[in-house]
C-alpha cells in the first residue's frame, strides 16, 4: 500500500488534500479556518446546522475567529460547511474535534466520537488518514476508534492511517492560538505519525511527535490534570489563609518571585470550561480500569468542588457584617463565563454560586458584558435571566456583588466606588477596602460596631 502513503504525503505537501473537520465547536473552526489559511481545501462537518449556515454564510461564532477570516475563507472557496457526512468519501484526512463531556456519574461518554466515527467509516477509503483531537482516556484511539474503522476489512497504518492530536487551544488568550501552540502528535505506526505531522505542520508553527496514539492522549491528561491539581492546591492555600488571617494574593504574588521552581496559580470561585474540571476523571476511570486508585484528582476534585459552597459562605459573613441574611438580600454576580474574556458558561461555577444563593433565598442577578442571557434550563434556578448593565444604580441597588470572574473590560473602580458591599474572588478590586472582603484574606476591618450582649443578660 505505500502508493497511497506516498499519494497522501504529496498531496498533503503540495496543500492539494483535501481536509474535513468534524465538529465546528471552540476546538473545530479555529483548526478548520488555521488549514483553510494554510491554502487546504476545508470541508467543517457538523450536526448542528445553525452551525454551518453560519459558516456557509461567512459568520463566526467563535470569538478567537473574527467573522471577516471567515468571509474571505469561504468566498475563495477554501473553507466550507455542511452536516452530511457523505463528503467524506472525497476527504484524504478527517479531525474529529466533537465533545467528549462526563456522564452524571462521572464516567466518560463516548456517544459523540463514537457517532462521529460511525458516520466516517461509511466513507473510510484507502489512504485516508483519521485524526482524533477531542480530549479522552488513554486507549480511546485504539480501542474504541480503530476496531471501529477497521470493520469494513481495511487495517489501521496500512490501508489508512490513524493518530490522536490533542487539542491545546485556550479561548480567548491573545498571545496563543491554534497556529503558535506546538502540537503534539502520536499515530498508529511511524506512517501515521508522518503524515499527521506533515499535515499539521502545514498550518501549525512547531510539532511534538511521540510514540503512539496513548502517550498523546496522556499527554493532554497530564497537562490538564496539572493545572486541576495546581488549582485545587492554591485553593486549599486560600482556604488555610483565610483561617490564618493571611492574605493568599499577597503570598502568591511574592512566591512567583523566585526565578525557578515555582509556577503561581491562583483561587477562585471554582473549576470551570470544557476542560479542566472533566478530562481529569476521563484519566481517573482509565487508571481505575487498571487497578489504580489516583488520589491527587479525587483530592483536587473534592477541593476545587467545594469552592463555590465556600465563596456562598463568604458572601453570607460579608452581609452578616451590614447585619443582612442572605434571605431576600439581592446579590449581584459579576462574570458568569468560567474565565475572563470569554463568553463560555460550561461547567462555570458562578452557575453553582448562583444556583446556591438562590436556594438560600438570595435575590440573584448577574452582569457579564459576554453572556447577555443565561437559559432557565442552564443553571439550577430554573429560570431566565437577562444580564444587568453595569451602571452605579445597578451596582448600588445590590446588597452585595459578588465578583466571580474578572473580565478586563469591566470597571472595578465603577464596581469598587458604587457598591454596598463586595465579595471578590479573584482579588479584581485592588488594595484593602473596609467593604471588600477577598477569598483568602483576612476580613475587612469593621465599620459596623457589632450589637454587645446587654449589660442586664450578663451574668456579673
Ligand atoms: N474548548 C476548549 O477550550 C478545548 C480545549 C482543548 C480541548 N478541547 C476538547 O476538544 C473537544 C471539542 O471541544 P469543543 O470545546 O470544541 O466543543 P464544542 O461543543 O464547542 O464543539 C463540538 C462540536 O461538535 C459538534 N458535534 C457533536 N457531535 C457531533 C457528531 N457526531 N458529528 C458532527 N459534529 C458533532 C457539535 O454540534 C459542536 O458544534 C472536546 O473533547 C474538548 O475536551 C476543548
Amino acid at each position: 500500500m505505500s502508493h497511497v502513503v506516498n499519494t497522501l504525503r504529496d498531496r498533503l505537501s503540495s496543500r492539494s488534500a483535501r481536509v474535513g473537520v468534524v465538529g465546528l465547536g471552540y476546538v473545530g473552526l479555529p483548526l478548520a479556518t488555521e488549514f483553510a489559511r494554510a491554502g487546504f481545501s476545508v470541508t467543517g462537518i457538523d450536526l448542528d446546522a445553525r452551525k454551518v449556515d453560519a459558516v456557509s454564510h461567512g459568520t463566526s461564532y467563535i470569538p478567537d475567529v473574527p467573522s471577516e477570516e471567515v468571509v474571505r475563507l469561504v468566498s475563495t472557496g477554501q473553507l466550507s460547511a455542511t452536516t452530511d457526512f457523505a463528503v467524506c468519501s472525497t476527504l484524504d484526512t478527517v479531525n474529529i474535534c466533537v465533545p467528549t463531556p462526563l456522564r452524571k456519574t462521572k464516567d466518560p461518554d463516548m456517544s459523540y466520537i463514537v457517532s462521529a466515527v460511525e458516520q466516517i467509516a461509511r466513507h473510510l477509503h484507502p489512504g485516508m488518514l483519521i485524526v482524533l483531537e477531542s480530549t479522552t482516556y488513554p486507549g480511546t484511539t485504539e480501542e474504541v476508534v480503530k476496531p471501529m474503522l477497521e470493520a469494513g476489512g481495511m487495517r489501521a497504518g496500512i490501508d489508512f492511517y490513524l493518530a490522536f492530536s490533542p487539542e491545546r487551544v485556550d479561548p480567548g488568550n491573545p498571545t496563543f492560538n491554534t497556529h503558535n501552540v506546538p502540537k503534539v502528535v502520536g499515530g498508529l505506526g511511524a506512517e501515521s505519525t508522518e503524515l499527521a505531522a506533515l499535515l499539521y505542520g502545514a498550518a501549525i508553527e512547531t510539532i511534538v511527535q511521540v510514540s503512539s496514539p496513548q502517550t498523546a492522549e496522556m499527554v493532554k491528561l497530564l497537562e490538564n490534570t496539572f493545572r486541576m491539581v495546581n488549582i485545587g492546591l492554591v485553593n486549599e492555600i486560600a482556604l488555610m489563609c483565610d483561617r490564618m488571617g493571611l492574605d493568599v494574593w499577597e503570598v502568591v504574588r511574592a512566591a512567583a518571585t523566585k526565578p525557578f521552581g515555582f509556577m503561581p496559580f491562583y483561587p477562585g470561585p471554582g473549576l470551570g470550561g470544557h476542560c479542566i474540571p472533566i478530562d481529569p476523571f476521563y484519566l481517573s476511570w482509565k487508571a481505575k480500569q487498571s487497578g489504580f486508585d489516583p488520589r491527587f484528582i479525587e483530592l483536587a476534585g473534592q477541593i476545587n468542588g467545594g469552592m463555590p459552597h465556600f465563596v456562598v459562605d463568604k458572601i453570607a459573613e460579608a452581609l452578616n457584617r451590614h447585619r443582612k441574611p442572605v434571605n431576600g438580600s439581592t446579590i449581584l454576580v459579576l462574570g458568569l463565563a468560567y474565565k475572563r474574556d470569554i463568553d463560555d458558561i460550561r461547567e462555570s461555577p458562578s452557575l453553582d454560586v448562583m444556583t446556591l444563593l438562590h436556594q438560600r433565598g438570595a435575590e440573584v442577578r448577574y452582569a457579564d458584558p459576554y453572556v447577555p442571557e443565561l437559559a432557565g434550563r442552564a443553571w439550577h434556578g430554573g429560570f431566565d435571566l437577562r444580564t444587568q448593565p453595569l451602571t452605579a444604580d445597578a451596582i448600588a441597588g445590590a446588597d452585595c456583588v459578588a465578583i466571580l470572574t474578572e473580565h478586563r473590560t469591566v470597571d472595578y473602580d465603577l464596581v469598587r466606588d458604587s457598591a454596598q458591599l463586595i465579595v471578590d474572588t479573584r482579588n479584581a478590586i485592588a488594595g484593602i477596602h473596609s467593604h471588600v472582603f477577598k477569598i483568602g484574606a483576612p476580613a475587612p476591618a469593621a465599620t459596623v460596631e457589632p450589637r454587645v450582649t446587654s449589660d442586664e443578660q450578663r451574668v456579673a
